[in-house]
């Protein structure tokens, strides 16, 4: 997979040079180059920003700088002034997604990191101060490139570095060849189609301090430690993410899913689980 991130501070990213995604950038795995958005500008200042139309606080970053650096780095064919004409999209756009970190945009899941997991290059442009002109994603999209906005929380964070670095780490761990463990992957939260908050994991030894593991995982029976493993991923979220439990396909559940969650306080008669009256 190819990464390219566009910033007005690359530096920050040499730390993907670290852990995982550095032996897949050895490994050739996954190539990552970090631009500086200031290579695009033209004044002495290397200015990226100006003040919102319409007044308001804060600097807004410009559409032209954007523009000349993302042109070059999707070979996009810039389109004139009021110019509709499309033919300048990417040769390779179906395989290319550009993607901003934006507060106001819909909720990075697990779901489009697996999804981008099969993209052939990403390409991240990283927002800062009161955010980028509007028309930048809007242009790029009427081009015929696949452009997503996404948010990775309910706060606001100085700039798009932070959630480029938290998207592309969740895309690229489900990179086939990238975990050393690929099944690690599979019994994670918030994998597959009715998602679920993890069950708690311990290791040796056994009774650490004043507290024990439960005693059911050191008997042996996999019938008994699947039980108390997916109870204990149905008490949790119930507890935590009860949101996650109402998207839950009651279909999908078994006899003893339903149990469980009916001693929880559901109702799990209709499509999804619902509160018990
Ligand atoms: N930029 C600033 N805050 C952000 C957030 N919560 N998600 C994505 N990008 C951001």
């Amino acid at each position: 997979m190819d990464i390219d991130i566009v910033s007005v501070f690359p530096e920050y990213f040499d730390v993907l040079k670290l852990s995982l995604l550095g032996k897949a950038q050895d490994n050739g795995l996954v190539r990552i180059a970090a631009h500086n958005l200031r290579d695009w500008t033209h004044d002495v200042h290397h200015s990226v920003d100006d003040t919102p139309v319409g007044g308001g606080a804060g600097m807004v970053m410009k559409p032209e700088v954007w523009g000349e650096c993302l042109d070059e780095l999707l070979g996009v064919k810039p389109g004139g002034e009021g110019s509709d004409d499309v033919a300048g999209a990417t040769a390779d756009a179906n395989d290319t997604v550009l993607i901003f970190p934006n507060p106001s945009a819909p909720l990075f899941t697990q779901r489009d990191a697996a999804e981008l997991s099969h993209a052939g290059r990403l390409v991240f442009g990283c927002g800062r101060y009161e955010g980028y002109d509007a028309r930048i994603p809007e242009y790029y999209r009427a081009r015929g490139v696949d452009v997503r906005e996404y948010s990775i929380g309910d706060y606001v964070l100085n700039g798009g570095e932070v959630a480029v670095s938290v998207m592309l780490e969740a895309i690229t761990r489900l990179l086939p060849g990238f975990m050393g463990n690929p099944e690690s992957i599979v019994e994670e939260s918030y994998t597959g189609g009715n998602a679920l908050l993890e069950y708690h994991q311990y290791t040796k030894p056994a009774l650490w301090r004043t507290v024990a593991v439960p005693d059911i995982l050191l008997g042996g029976d996999h019938g008994k430690v699947y039980r108390f493993r997916r109870d204990e991923a149905l008490e949790r979220t119930s507890a935590i993410r009860p949101d996650l439990i109402q998207a839950l396909d009651c279909k999908q559940l078994d006899k003893a899913d339903r149990k469980t969650l009916m001693a929880l306080g559901w109702d799990v008669s209709q499509a999804h689980p619902r509160r018990a009256a």
